[in-house]
């Protein structure tokens, strides 16, 4: 599977922070927002990685993350030149997904919960059609919204609905299998002028190939549109952080558990930062794992 992070827009609803700089590139907690969002494909197992953002932004996310090889991983970078929608991904994306299937994640998404590896693991493999990921809100008008019948079955996805037919809204996490970039093709700017990826999910669903995985109430999906929930998820991954003496979305140790690098490497990338407390966490992951490594990953 190959990887798509979208991480361009304009950040309207952030301003004045976003003028000068990408909102995917603002802190959550001791991190880049992207680091999130990275993390969640590297546990999919996905080490082949477009970054797609604006023109101005996509020399910084460069900076930041480099071509992933000191991560194990390989990061390349495409621009979008006007937010001409999500499924635009598929667009730019087209030579690098070159035939496989696709992981697309929002930049913006914060995912984070009990076994979601495993849930990412399972769900990336073989994925035939698409698989959506669901999760209940207060307010699903604002988000793209999922019903299903008695049986948890989808029955109709609909974009920022006034009245929703349900409470469930869909994650900006999709797993595509290798038709993806033809069913794109196929579907037509909305009134708004923008490829919507739920016209390309609602063509899977036509199929009868649109598949939803529930995240339930145990598991967080943090927004971070507003200047609000910006503080908020920060103050969530801080508080989780302190509280159990782990790193949500440290790239380093995802690399190190996933068996992308070693615990040399890793030692190598956290002593680069050891001034700071992120650095040494990952500078005593990696010693910890030297001295006792963990069962690695099923290969995939
Ligand atoms: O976060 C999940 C939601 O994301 C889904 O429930 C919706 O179905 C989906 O349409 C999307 O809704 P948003 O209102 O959050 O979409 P927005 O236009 O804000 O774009 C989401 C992120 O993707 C944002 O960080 C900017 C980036 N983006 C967006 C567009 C349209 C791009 O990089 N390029 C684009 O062309």
């Amino acid at each position: 599977m190959k990887g798509i992070i979208l991480a361009g827009g304009a950040g309207t609803r952030l301003h004045p922070i976003t003028l000068a700089i990408s909102k995917q590139l603002l802190p959550v907690g001791d991190k880049p927002m992207i680091y999130y969002p990275l993390s969640v494909l590297m546990l999919a197992g996905v080490r082949d990685i477009l970054i797609i953002t604006t023109p101005a932004e996509l020399p910084k996310f460069r900076q930041l993350l480099g071509d992933g090889s000191r991560l194990g991983i390989n990061l390349s970078y495409a621009p979008q030149e006007r937010p001409n929608g999500i499924a635009d991904a598929f667009v730019i994306g087209a030579d690098h997904i070159d035939g496989d299937a696709a992981g697309l994640v929002l930049g913006d998404n914060i995912f984070h919960g009990n076994s979601f590896s495993d849930v990412l693991e399972k769900e990336s493999r073989n994925v035939s059609g698409c698989v959506l990921f669901g999760y209940p809100v207060q307010d699903p008008e604002r988000y793209g919204v999922g019903e299903t019948d008695e049986y948890g079955r989808l029955v109709s996805l609909e974009e920022k609905p006034a009245k929703p037919r349900s409470n469930r809204a869909i994650t900006g996490l999709y797993f595509y299998d290798r038709t993806v970039v033809d069913i794109v093709k196929s579907i037509r700017p909305s009134q708004r002028g923008e490829l919507e990826i739920t016209d390309v999910n609602r063509a899977y669903l036509e199929q009868g190939r649109a598949r939803l995985v529930d995240l339930g109430r145990g598991f967080a999906w943090l927004d971070t549109g507003t200047p609000e929930a910006l503080l908020q998820a920060g103050q969530y991954v801080r508080t989780l952080e302190e509280r159990q003496g782990v790193r949500i979305a440290c790239l380093e140790e995802v690399a190190l558990r996933m068996g992308f690098i070693d615990a040399e490497q890793c030692h190598r990338l956290g002593a680069e930062m050891a001034n700071s407390g992120y650095g040494r966490y990952v500078m005593s992951i990696a010693g910890e794992w030297a001295q006792s490594p963990l069962p690695l990953p099923v290969p995939r």
